[in-house]
């Protein structure tokens, strides 16, 4: 009998630190010797590749039902895809409360939509009503069901949280250990100057980036931060657009909070100007906070080198841009605080990521690797399950070649949304086998894998989310809910 299911050979291993030439050996779906001249049955070539752990996207959104009816496009089988196609293996999206209801009144539905994915998965809970139930119940019940991240919204009607049922989700989060990660613009800013907008007749899609200015950001950056260190409880800021919000992030890590922050690829290649496109075309560049211009870009990339930022996820979201459910849902001359909020990028990820970052030089391809699976999987909790190639990690590796030119297309991303706002940009670098757990699942764009044979990925108390101890005055209120 063969010692191994699969050897991949004669590619060149990267990992978060590492640049290796062996072959990988995998048995039972897991990684099991790295090393020359392995044997196995079946064996796939990867000269002139690199071998990279499969991406860990820790922000997208599929499937998730709107409190207003609806729900985002991409299903579980169809977001699966997409992860596939862009070398993403392992995904974490959102279960959603409504106000005024239980979170197991949306969660065993959504449970159920999750079971038909392909990649593995797990979920944030999104808390917008911090209600007695919810702190003293139900979120001790989620995170002993493996659920160990927490979303809140500073903004956005009707899912934001103040300042006081913020620090109530804080504070049982950090009873009971889980990460909080915060969507951070201010709610009352952004409404006042959005009814100003309108009343001066300022309603198309490009105003949506002047309701929400980058000090509306940096504000609740440095608010969420403050409360969380009120608390002693570790969190993630998410989807950073400009180095003003990541200074904020910086100063609180160098004086040892416990606070991570995310960027994505949106802010890297979008800009402002995208909704400034004719007619209702700028409509496809709405996301929040808004893209912003190239010298946010350069800034964010100066983050990212300094450490700052450390996770790119997706936040894969989005509606499609015909048809009357998507971006058109309002109308085809919606007022923008009526064209909704986000855009698709599982399958652009890394290959943006790459092209941006390594191809350009701005970072190495360890730093790559680190930002797409190690980081994400460390902080959430995954590792060294996902996101590592080592000896006992599960083998969801992808096959890279660092010098394939593609221009992206929305056929190429796999997806259910009908467009990609990154349509005609070139990249540098693009996966050409995609693996999960041992098993090929893309190879050269096909993508072959079975509905409902993903995992869910229950997670357990971990360092990271341990609180630092350091609380003022040494009073932990935290206790006295
Ligand atoms: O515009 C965005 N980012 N939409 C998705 C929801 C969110 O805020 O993360
Ligand atoms: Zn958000
Ligand atoms: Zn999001």
């Amino acid at each position: 009998m063969a010692e191994f299911d699969l050897v991949i050979r004669g590619g060149t291993v990267v990992t978060g630190t590492d640049i290796m030439r062996c072959d990988v050996g995998i048995r039972a779906g897991r990684i099991a010797a790295l090393a020359d001249h392995l044997d196995a049955a079946e064996t796939l070539d990867a000269d002139g590749l690199l071998v990279l752990p499969g991406g860990v996207d820790t922000h997208c959104h599929l499937a998730q039902p709107w409190p207003e009816g609806g729900r985002d496009e991409e299903s579980f089988i169809s977001g699966s895809i997409a992860s596939f196609a862009g070398g993403t293996t392992s995904a974490i999206c959102f279960s959603s409360q409504f106000k005024g209801h239980p979170i197991r009144d949306t969660l065993t539905d959504y449970q159920a939509r999750a079971s038909s994915a392909m990649m593995d998965y797990s979920f944030h809970q999104i808390i917008t009503d911090a209600s007695d139930a919810v702190i003293h119940e139900e979120i001790p019940a989620l995170i002993a069901a493996g659920i160990r991240s927490l979303k809140v919204f500073l903004t956005y009607d009707p899912l934001y949280l103040d300042d006081r049922q913020y620090l109530r989700v804080l504070s049982a989060a950090r009873r009971h250990g889980a990460l909080v990660t915060v969507h951070c613009e201010n709610y009352e800013a952004i409404k006042w100057r959005s009814e100003a907008l309108l009343a001066a007749g300022h309603t198309a899609p490009k105003y949506h980036a002047w309701s929400r200015p980058k000090i509306v950001e940096r504000e609740a950056t440095h608010r969420a931060i403050a409360l969380a260190e009120l608390v002693d409880q570790p969190i993630q800021i998410f989807h950073v657009s400009c180095p003003e919000a990541a200074e904020e992030i910086a100063r609180a890590q160098a004086r040892g909070v416990k606070v991570w922050a995310e960027t994505c690829p949106q802010y890297f290649v979008l800009s402002a100007a995208d909704m400034d496109r004719p007619g209702f075309e700028g409509a496809k560049f709405i996301c929040s906070p808004s893209p912003r211009g190239p010298e946010e870009q350069a800034g964010l990339w100066q983050h990212i080198r300094r450490g700052t930022l450390d996770v790119v996820s997706s936040d894969h979201s989005g509606s499609s841009y015909e048809g009357n459910v998507g971006k058109r849902r309002a109308g085809s001359d919606a007022p923008f605080t009526k064209i909704p909020n986000g855009v698709p990028g599982l399958a652009a990820r890394l290959p943006i990521i790459f092209s941006e970052g390594v191809s350009k030089g701005n970072i190495d391809v360890n730093h790559f690797v680190r930002l797409i699976a190690t980081n994400p999987a460390k902080l959430f909790g995954l590792y060294p399950r996902k996101g590592s190639i080592a000896i006992g990690s599960d083998a969801d590796l992808v096959l890279w070649d660092p010098t394939k030119k593609t221009t992206i297309t929305n056929a190429l991303m796999q997806q259910a949304i009908d467009y990609t706002p990154y349509e005609g940009l070139e990249v540098t670098g693009w996966p050409v086998a995609t693996l999960s757990r041992g098993r090929v699942v893309m190879r050269d764009g096909k993508v072959q894998a079975e509905p409902g044979s993903g995992q869910f990925l229950a997670r357990g108390a971990y360092d990271m989310i341990r609180p630092t101890g350091n609380l003022p005055d040494g009073f932990d209120a935290s206790q006295y809910p």
